[in-house]
């Protein structure tokens, strides 16, 4: 009758959740970042569900970022967020939060090495090389920040230039499973030289707001390095903050 029909429903479900909890146990108390998680077989046999349940709840995991996978050695613990960090957002998720429509004009794409500053701060030698991409952004069409992204050659093998008038960072996800987690991030005071201002049809010499965004993927590879020059005239910068209660 019923009562053995929700039996029959009820009981891979909570096996799943039995293993989500003791996964989520795991997580929290007893792994350390970037130790690796119990192999999908054996989580199977112990928590009795199909290899695809166990699949589905570390792909659950995952995109909460709590765990990352590295193709053919496992699953592994992410590095922790931070609970009250700031919110980590592209261009464009940035304009259209403003009602505004992100674009790119002028999207530039080139391979060249990486140099000492960027291949220090993406970790690399300062003769691998870089991905360079250089575009104007706009936001309802009007420009509004000048950005160069260097992101290390051997994670993106390919020349993205036609795929670039949209985000970078759904390019990334999207073609390489390549997610920025963490970024360390400052912001400068500065004045446009006339060749940047020309770029954001500005006066020379105008204020504007350098933002300098090193991006992590959830192993630690920092996976983009960006210089985003915005126009002190049209741009904000927004932040939620929060007080310990
Ligand atoms: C911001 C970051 C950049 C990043 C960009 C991606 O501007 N400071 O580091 O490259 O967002 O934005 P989108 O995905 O819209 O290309």
């Amino acid at each position: 009758g019923l009562d053995s029909w929700a039996m029959k429903t009820e009981r891979p479900a909570a096996k799943s959740d039995r293993l989500r909890r003791h996964l989520a146990d795991l997580l929290v108390g007893e792994m350390a970042p970037h130790e690796r998680l119990p192999a999908e077989r054996s989580l199977a046999e112990e928590f009795s569900v199909s290899r695809l349940t166990v699949r589905r709840v570390i792909d659950e995991l995952e995109r909460e970022g709590r765990v990352y996978r590295v193709q053919g050695s496992g699953t592994f613990v992410s590095e922790p967020r931070i609970r009250k960090s700031v919110e980590l957002t592209s261009f464009s998720e940035d304009m259209r939060s403003r009602g505004l429509r992100p674009g790119s004009l002028e999207v530039g794409c080139e391979r060249v090495p990486a140099g000492a500053d960027i291949g220090y701060a993406l970790q690399i030698s300062p003769s691998s090389q870089v991905l360079h991409i250089r575009r104007i952004r706009t936001a309802d069409d009007e420009p509004m920040c000048l950005e160069h992204s260097y992101l290390p050659g051997e994670l993106v093998p390919d020349d993205l230039g036609p795929d670039l008038h949209g985000s970078l960072y759904e390019v990334l996800s999207a073609r390489y499973g390549l997610t920025v987690h963490r970024a360390e991030q400052t912001i400068k005071a500065t004045v446009l030289d006339p060749d940047d201002a020309r770029a954001l049809n500005a006066p020379p010499f105008s204020p504007a707001f350098l933002v300098q965004r090193t991006g992590f993927d959830a192993r630690g590879r920092a996976i983009e390095r960006a210089d985003s020059l915005y126009r002190g005239d049209r741009y904000s910068y927004q932040l939620t903050i929060y007080r310990d209660p």
